[in-house]
C-alpha cells in the first residue's frame, strides 16, 4: 500500500486549454528550440571531461504497487558529479558567452571548442559571470566557469542552504546572499551585473534576455536525448511528468520530445509546488501571469514565481496539464525511491527531485484522477528525479537516513 498521504491529498490541476500536443512542432517555435540547437549541445557537452550519461532506472515494484504497466525514472543524481541535470545548462551558456567574448577580441570567429586553448585565458579572466540561483543553476554556471576560466558572482535568497551555498564557494565563485526570495536575488544579480559590466547567465528568459537561456534549455536536452536512448525499444510511454520551476526543464523536454515524436508525443505533464505554481496560474489565465511566493517550499529548485517566457512559449501549447502539490508529499516521495518498492533499486532524489513522481502518485491512487489522467494498467510513464542528494544534510532529515546508507542499502 502506498502512504496514506498520497491517497488523502488532492491536487490543483487545469487540462491546457491551448494545447496542441497534437499538430506538428510548430515552425515558429524552432526559433526557441530547434533540433540542431539541441545538436550542437550535445556534441559539446558530451566532449566535456568525465562525461557520463546518467541512468534510466525500470521501476517494476513501483509500477505494480500503483496498477500501471511501467515507471521509468531517469537519474540525475550523478550527473557530472554536481548531482542534477542544471548541470548540463548553466555550464554550457558559460562556453557559448566565453566563445562570443573571444570572437569579439579576436575579431573572428571560433569554435566552441577554442574556449579551451590556454592562448586565450587572460582575455577569460577579465570576463565575469553572475547569476541568481537557489542552488543547482548557480553550481553548474561556478562549475562551467571553473572549467573554462572566468570569473563568477552567484547571488542567492535568504532561504537557499549553507550547504547549497558551500557547494559553489568550492568553484571558487563569489557568492552573494541577500534579504528576500529568488525574484529579488534576479534583480539584485541584474542590477550588480549592469554596474560591473558582468555577464548574467540565467537560466531564465524575459524581455530583452533570450539567448543565453535558450542555449541552457538546449544544454538540458542532452538528459532527454539519453533517455530516449535508454528506454527499451518497445516502451511507448503514454505519460511524462515533469518538475517546473521556471519551466525551462520542462520546455526542454516537451520540445524535443515534439520535435521527435510530433503527434506520437506522450501526455506532458507539468508539475510545480502549490506554494510556487506561476506555470498552473498562467496556464489557467492564459499568458504568463507572476505570483508572490508567501513562504518557502521545500522544493527549492521550483520556488520561482515568474515564468521564463520562452519556456512559456513551448509549454503553453506542447504542455497537456499543470498540476501544482503540496509540500507535504514531498518526503513520502523521497523515502519512497530510497527504499526500493519490492525489490526496485534504491534512488536517491532531492527535494526538488520528486515532484512529478508524487503526482503519479496522488493520480493513480485516486479513481476520479485516473480517469481525468487516462492512468490505467497500460499506462507506462516516463519520470525525472532531477537531483540527488544536492543538499546531503536536508536530505538525511527528510528521508530519516544518510545518502550513503541509502547509496549502499
Ligand atoms: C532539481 C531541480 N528540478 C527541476 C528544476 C526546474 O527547472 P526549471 O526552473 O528550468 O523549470 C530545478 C530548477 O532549479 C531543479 O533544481
Amino acid at each position: 500500500m502506498l502512504d496514506d498521504v498520497f491517497l488523502e491529498s488532492d491536487i490543483v490541476r487545469c487540462a491546457n486549454p491551448r494545447a496542441m500536443g497534437k499538430v506538428p512542432y510548430p515552425a515558429h517555435l524552432e526559433s526557441v528550440l530547434s533540433d540542431s540547437m539541441f545538436a550542437q549541445a550535445r556534441a559539446e557537452i558530451t566532449r566535456w571531461p568525465d562525461y557520463q550519461p546518467t541512468p534510466l532506472h525500470c521501476l517494476p515494484g513501483l509500477a505494480d504497487r500503483i496498477g500501471i504497466k511501467r515507471v521509468f525514472l531517469k537519474d540525475e543524481s550523478t550527473r557530472f558529479g554536481l548531482g542534477s541535470f542544471k548541470a548540463l545548462g548553466g555550464a554550457y551558456a558559460v562556453q557559448r558567452l566565453l566563445r562570443q567574448e573571444l570572437q569579439r577580441a579576436e575579431g573572428k570567429e571560433l569554435s566552441l571548442r577554442s574556449v579551451n586553448d590556454r592562448r586565450y585565458d587572460q582575455i577569460k579572466k577579465t570576463v565575469t559571470v553572475a547569476t541568481a540561483t537557489d542552488g543547482n543553476h548557480g553550481r553548474s554556471v561556478a562549475w562551467g566557469a571553473h572549467m573554462f576560466g572566468c570569473q563568477c558572482v552567484i547571488y542567492i535568497h535568504a532561504e537557499v542552504s549553507e550547504g547549497r551555498k558551500a557547494a559553489m564557494e568550492r568553484f571558487g565563485a563569489r557568492v552573494v546572499r541577500i534579504d528576500g526570495n529568488y525574484d529579488d536575488s534576479v534583480r539584485q544579480a541584474a542590477a550588480d551585473a549592469a554596474r560591473n559590466g558582468w555577464f548574467i547567465v540565467s537560466d531564465t528568459s524575459y524581455d530583452g534576455y533570450t539567448d543565453l537561456p535558450k542555449q541552457v534549455m538546449a544544454g538540458y536536452g542532452v538528459m532527454i536525448h539519453e533517455a530516449v536512448r535508454q528506454l527499451p525499444a518497445d516502451a511507448g510511454c503514454t505519460h511524462v511528468f515533469v518538475q517546473g520551476g521556471v519551466g525551462g526543464l520542462a520546455a526542454a523536454i516537451c520540445s524535443y520530445l515534439w520535435q521527435n515524436m510530433g503527434q506520437e508525443k506522450p501526455k506532458f505533464i507539468v508539475v510545480e509546488p502549490d506554494l510556487a505554481d506561476c506555470l498552473l496560474r498562467s496556464a489557467i489565465r492564459g499568458e504568463p501571469e507572476t505570483i508572490t511566493i508567501k513562504s518557502e517550499t521545500i522544493m527549492a529548485g521550483l520556488s520561482c514565481g515568474e515564468v521564463s517566457l520562452l519556456a512559456w512559449d513551448i509549454l503553453s501549447l506542447g504542455a497537456d496539464y499543470f498540476v501544482s502539490i503540496p509540500d507535504v508529499l514531498v518526503a513520502p516521495s523521497m523515502r519512497l525511491l530510497a527504499d526500493g518498492v519490492a525489490g526496485d533499486p534504491p534512488v536517491v532524489a532531492g527535494e526538488s527531485a520528486v515532484a512529478g513522481l508524487a503526482a503519479l502518485l496522488v493520480m493513480a491512487g485516486n479513481p476520479a484522477l485516473r480517469d481525468e489522467f487516462e492512468i490505467n494498467r497500460d499506462s507506462k510513464v516516463l519520470l525525472f528525479a532531477t537531483e540527488g542528494a544536492t543538499d546531503p544534510m536536508i536530505y538525511e532529515q527528510l528521508v530519516g537516513r544518510k545518502v550513503e546508507t541509502v547509496r549502499d542499502s
